[in-house]
Formats: structure tokens, C-alpha cells, sequence
């Protein structure tokens, strides 16, 4: 496969570290030394679906194809305002598109697990362009009194199309569960026969846990990836990490010994984007001319589940 177009959209509203400050025990400085975010969009009156249609609207017109060129579409997504259908489906109507769509649900590495069906699906099906829209409201799944979690999390749509070439050099997936590290469980309706009690309530993480998984699982994912595609680490241009916390990425950097300029980070500016941070930061990197056709790349991103993934790709947009 290779990525052929790029797209994304994101809430207007600006929520910076300040702004937090009015409702939570929590300051600027605690948050930009311990995540290095200093603002995160959120959404205010705008529906998840309509950016993640804009994300995608965006990476078609990139890829310079319409909508009825598209011959799947996944869609990574952990809440939206939609129980059923998925969110896949909405996107389909949204942009015109017929295609078939399926919905996954791997927290923030949704977009490697999407990299890999549709590489999958370029091999074995008779299937041109694929669609992967990421989409993410992490805003609604937060209890906003927990500062530990909240300040952590913004809300965004990343798109890319997809299609047959020979980009994608090597990916690794894993899934290791470990539920209590980071979870959220919602009431459901009352039924007649229900006899037990619903959990209600924001997520709940243990967020030492998750540092020390993130960090040592994309290490070992690295690695992994690095010697599939029978690489080194000097042999990567850019290192497109998921955005979760600058000392993630920082530890990641120490491990494989490369430059800060090869790790690109924004999320200063949006804060974790859950699966939509790997696509979203692609496209600004895109369309900012960071990335030179040839490059290699690797992406490589880690979440609740715990679901991990990396991949070594090329770069010939
Ligand atoms: O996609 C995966 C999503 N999750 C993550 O990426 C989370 C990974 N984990 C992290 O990024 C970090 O663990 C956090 C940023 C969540 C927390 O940083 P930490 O350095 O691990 O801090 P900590 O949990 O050890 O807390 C240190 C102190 C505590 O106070 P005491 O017990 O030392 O008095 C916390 O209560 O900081 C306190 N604290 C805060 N203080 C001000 C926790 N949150 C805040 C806050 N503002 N927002």
C-alpha cells in the first residue's frame, strides 16, 4: 500500500491550561512539565460526524479522487454520539460514498490496526482505494473533575486514502490485556430481568501504568518493526509517534538514540487525540511540506487495551 492523500479537522474551541485552571485544582506549569501540553481543542457544538466527514472530504480531494473511487472505508472510533450504527456508516452517507464500511475500536493505535486490514485488503481483494478516517471525542469520555486524566485529552478527526503500492516496509500489532490500566464502563439501559449493579462514570486510568507500558511496549514494537524491514534506527527520517506526552516521546528518543528533529510533535497544541493523532499529525506534516517523497518513516502508537502498534513506511506522496 501507499498513502496517497491526508486530511483532518478539529473542534474551534480552544481549551488552554489556564482555561482549566478556573474549574480544577491544576496550573500551567504542573500540565507543561508533565504532558508538555499546553492547549487541547474540544468540542463545543460541533458533531463528531461532521469532522470526521471533513477529515475525510480533505484526504479524497488530496488524493485527488470523489468519493464513489472509494472502495472500503474503516473507521477507527471509541465513542461517538452513536450507539449504532457505526460511525463508518454515517462518514459513508456523509461523503456520498456506496462502499461497504467497517468500524474498529482499538483505542489510540485504531490507526496501525487500520494500516494493516487495509494492506490486508489491497493484497487479497479486488479493491483500489481505501478509505481510514480516525475519529475521537475523548472530551465526552472524561470525568472533568479527575485532573489526572482530563487535562490530557482533545478531540479531532485524521484521515488518510490508501492504495496498492509498496510503502509499507514491515508493521507489528499487539494486544495485551490489561483492562485496569485505563478503561471506561457505562451504564446500559434497565431491562426487567437486569439484577446487578452498572458502573457509570469518566475513565479511569492509572496513568504511572500507562507511562511505563507506552514506553516500553513501543520500544520493543520499534525493534521489532526496525529489524523486519532490516532497518536501523539512523535509517528513519521521521519518528511519528502518537501524541500522548512529550516524556513518552522523549524516553521513546533516548531509547533508539536519534535527534529531537526527528520526532515532530503537536501535541502542545491538541493534546492526545486518541487514534486520530497519528493521521492528523501526518497531515500537518503534509501540508506543512515536512515530509520529502522517499522519506522513511515510523509510526508507532500505544493505548487502552493494551493495544500497541509500529510500522516502518515510506513516505511517496
Ligand atoms: O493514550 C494513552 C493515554 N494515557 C496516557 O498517555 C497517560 C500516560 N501517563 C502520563 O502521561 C502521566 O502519568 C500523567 C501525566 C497522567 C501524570 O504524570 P505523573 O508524573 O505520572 O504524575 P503522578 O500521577 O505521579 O502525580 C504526581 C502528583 C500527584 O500528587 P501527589 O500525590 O504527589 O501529592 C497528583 O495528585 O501530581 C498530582 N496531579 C496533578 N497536579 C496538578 C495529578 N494531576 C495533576 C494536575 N495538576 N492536572
Amino acid at each position: 500500500m501507499k498513502i496517497i492523500g491526508t486530511g483532518s479537522a478539529r473542534p474551534s474551541m480552544r481549551v488552554t491550561n489556564s482555561m482549566l485552571e478556573n474549574f480544577l485544582d491544576t496550573n500551567d506549569e504542573w500540565i507543561v512539565t508533565r504532558t508538555g501540553i499546553h492547549e487541547r481543542r474540544v468540542i463545543s457544538n460541533e458533531n463528531l460526524e461532521d469532522m470526521a466527514a471533513d477529515a475525510a472530504n480533505k484526504a479524497l480531494a488530496d488524493a485527488g479522487i470523489t468519493s464513489d473511487q472509494v472502495d472500503f472505508i474503516i473507521c477507527s472510533n471509541v465513542v461517538n454520539e452513536f450507539v449504532t450504527p457505526g460511525l463508518g456508516c454515517i462518514i459513508q452517507g456523509k461523503i456520498g460514498a456506496t462502499c461497504p464500511t467497517v468500524d474498529i475500536n482499538c483505542a489510540c493505535t485504531g490507526f496501525l490496526y487500520a494500516l494493516d486490514i487495509a494492506e490486508s485488503f489491497l493484497i487479497t481483494k479486488d479493491m483500489n482505494n481505501i478509505l481510514i478516517v480516525c475519529a475521537e471525542e475523548p472530551s465526552r469520555m472524561m470525568d472533568w473533575r479527575d485532573r489526572s486524566s482530563c487535562i490530557l485529552f482533545g478531540d479531532a478527526a485524521g484521515a488518510v486514502v490508501v492504495t496498492k503500492g509498496d510503502d509499507l516496509k514491515a508493521i507489528r500489532l499487539s494486544t495485551h490485556c490489561k483492562v485496569e490500566a485505563l478503561y471506561q464502563k457505562r451504564r446500559l439501559q434497565p431491562t426487567p430481568f437486569l439484577n446487578k449493579e452498572e458502573d457509570d462514570g469518566g475513565v479511569i486510568m492509572n496513568g504511572q501504568e500507562v507511562f511505563k507500558l507506552a514506553v516500553s511496549s513501543s520500544i520493543k514494537d520499534i525493534d521489532t518493526v526496525l529489524s523486519v524491514a532490516g532497518m536501523t534506527a539512523d535509517d528513519i527520517d521521521l519518528y511519528v509517534l502518537h501524541q500522548a506526552n512529550v516524556r513518552i516521546i522523549e524516553a521513546i528518543r533516548h531509547f533508539v538514540k536519534q535527534d529531537k528533529e526527528k520526532f515532530p510533535v503537536n501535541l502542545d497544541k491538541y493534546g492526545n487525540t486518541s487514534s486520530a493523532s497519528i493521521p492528523a499529525l501526518l497531515d500537518d506534516l503534509s501540508r506543512g511540506n515536512m515530509l520529502k517523497r522517499g522519506e522513511m518513516l515510523l509510526l508507532s502508537a500505544f493505548g487502552a487495551g493494551f493495544t500497541t502498534g509500529a510500522a516502518v513506511l515510506r513516505w511517496s506522496k
